[in-house]
């Protein structure tokens, strides 16, 4: 089985994927934390992010390794340092790449060829799953975005105040949506589900009334 989850940031897509992944015993593959990865080491090895050869050859030459909930760039740990602000500010650097693109989505690929799984991102439906089982486009308004994501940030102890947050998502939403390849599209076959004052529980409720009232079974 495949499902796949679409949306900007901080509409609740890895959260809720991660509920629907237990409730359905499948894999949940969180795509954002695979860019998020090779950013972080872009950055840290003082790259340019300018430089799309350097970066791809980078993406070429290290692995991206998931072990329960925890993230590993070619063998070291980044699960917490792939959130710091600075890499979300430059992900769509790295995720405009038509290179890193696809050799990520061959990775991707290649996880759904031997897992049932469920991937959150924002061209699994077009891109990487289009033949997935069930597709849903999750989105919420802009300021409902930003306060969830301003809250995330204050447990994990990240200093960022609100307007700052709001206006790096705008500028990720405007990236996302308008680079060449792989851009943040609603497929016309998904269901879209807006999450703007919905609960978590409401939210994975519609979901899974979708799938287990759909034409595949786990
Ligand atoms: O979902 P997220 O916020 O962790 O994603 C981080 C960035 O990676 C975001 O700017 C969009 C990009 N991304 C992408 O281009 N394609 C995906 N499948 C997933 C994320």
């Amino acid at each position: 089985m495949q499902i796949a989850i679409d949306g900007p940031a901080g509409a609740g897509k890895s959260t809720i994927a991660k509920i629907i992944a237990k409730e359905l015993g499948i894999l949940y593959l969180d795509t954002g934390a695979m860019y998020r990865a090779i950013t972080y080491g872009v950055w840290k090895n003082k790259m340019d992010f300018s430089d799309q050869e350097a970066i791809a050859d980078f993406t070429r030459e290290n692995t991206i390794d998931f072990k329960g909930t925890d993230v590993y760039l070619s063998g070291e740990k980044v699960t917490e340092e792939i959130r710091l602000p600075i890499v979300s500010k430059h992900t769509s650097d790295v995720a405009c790449i038509g290179e890193v693109r696809r050799l990520l989505v061959r990775q991707q690929q290649s996880i759904a060829g031997s897992h049932s799984v469920i991937m959150d991102g924002r061209d699994i439906g077009s891109v990487v799953l289009p033949e997935a089982d069930y597709k849903f486009y999750l989105d919420a308004s802009i300021d409902e975005r930003a306060r969830r994501r301003a809250i995330e940030q204050q447990a994990k102890g990240i200093d960022q105040d609100f307007d700052s947050i709001r206006e790096s998502i705008a500028v990720r939403d405007y990236n996302d949506s308008h680079r060449d390849e792989g851009p943040l599209v609603c497929t016309e076959d998904a269901v879209v589900v807006d999450t703007t004052g919905k609960s978590i529980e409401e939210v994975c409720q519609v979901i899974l009334e979708n799938i287990r009232g759909g034409k595949a079974h786990v």
